[in-house]
């Protein structure tokens, strides 16, 4: 049966092969990203954040089957908080009403194995516990540090988008409405976020030593979209906070027995 599925960040990466996968399916999908999209929408603000809702409202006419919260930035800076965290916060929690409509709603986000990495505490906690304002200025404290304490920006981001996952996904609001609510956290995925990586052999190496990926390496986005597809599909009724690693093993070797 034909679904109407919201896709952020579809115009490249896994968004777009996503989009790509989901249309393929027969599926009505509602693109949004900052160009070459349905409705432009910059999630890095509130007003744009705002601007995603009413248009996917107006264009759905009022009720959408799944949203999968995909956009995402990897620069080191505070812009990638307010995409990464707050963006994906606010498109889900602000299109939820409309997924109240569908007879089996789903929604998922993508984080990222970068969770697993050690986080800034101060950011994380301000993120999960703090305000925007308080996690922003924290953010922007790391972003004109050394490039060591701007490399924590996506991590920590990521790490909390994932707590929160986990934090709403058993709650009245997404579990008690029938709303399986997921993650996946991919490895390396050939995207332009990695166009950087794959074009420098020193930066290639560099990041496969941090992740390593024995179950056939660095891939393609259609693996991730394959994955949010199932996961956003009416077949996936029972999976609740979930982060799921389609990562070639990096969260098998990194974090081994501490997780079971
Ligand atoms: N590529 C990887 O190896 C990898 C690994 C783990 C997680 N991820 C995550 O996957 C998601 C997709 O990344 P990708 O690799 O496809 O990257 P990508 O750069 O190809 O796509 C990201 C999309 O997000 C959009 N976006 C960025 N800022 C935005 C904003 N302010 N408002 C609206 N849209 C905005 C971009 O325009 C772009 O189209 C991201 O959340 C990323 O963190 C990627």
């Amino acid at each position: 049966m034909s679904r109407t599925y919201v896709v952020t960040g579809a115009a490249s990466g896994i968004g777009k092969s996503t989009s790509e996968l989901l249309t393929e399916q027969g599926h009505r999908v509602i693109g949004t990203d900052l160009r070459d999209a349905e409705i432009v929408a910059d999630l890095s603000t509130a007003s744009g954040r705002e601007q995603l809702v009413e248009e996917v409202t107006r264009v759905s006419g009022g009720g959408v089957d799944a949203v999968l919260a995909v956009a995402g930035l990897a620069t080191p800076n505070a812009a990638t908080v307010a995409v990464n965290f707050y963006g994906t916060v606010a498109t889900l929690e602000g299109l939820r009403p409309l997924l109240l409509r569908s007879p089996s709603p789903r929604a998922v986000a993508v984080s990222s194995m970068a969770a697993l990495f050690p986080p800034d505490e101060t950011l994380l906690n301000a993120l999960l516990d703090g305000s925007e304002t308080e996690a922003m200025a924290r953010a922007a404290e790391l972003e004109a540090g050394d490039a060591q304490r701007s490399s924590l920006i996506y991590g920590t981001a990521k790490r909390a988008l994932s707590r929160w996952i986990r934090r709403q996904a058993p709650t009245a609001e997404w579990a008690d409405a029938s709303i399986p609510l997921n993650a996946v956290a991919p490895g390396v995925v050939y995207t332009p976020m990695t166009a950087y990586i794959m074009s420098d052999a020193a930066a290639r190496s560099q990041v496969a030593a941090m992740v390593p990926m024995p179950l056939n390496g660095f891939f393609e986005p259609r693996g991730v979209a394959t994955l949010l597809a199932w996961l956003t599909s009416e077949d996936n009724a029972h999976l609740c906070g979930q982060i799921i690693y389609i990562d070639g093993g990096s969260d098998a070797v990194l974090r081994g027995d501490t997780v079971f």
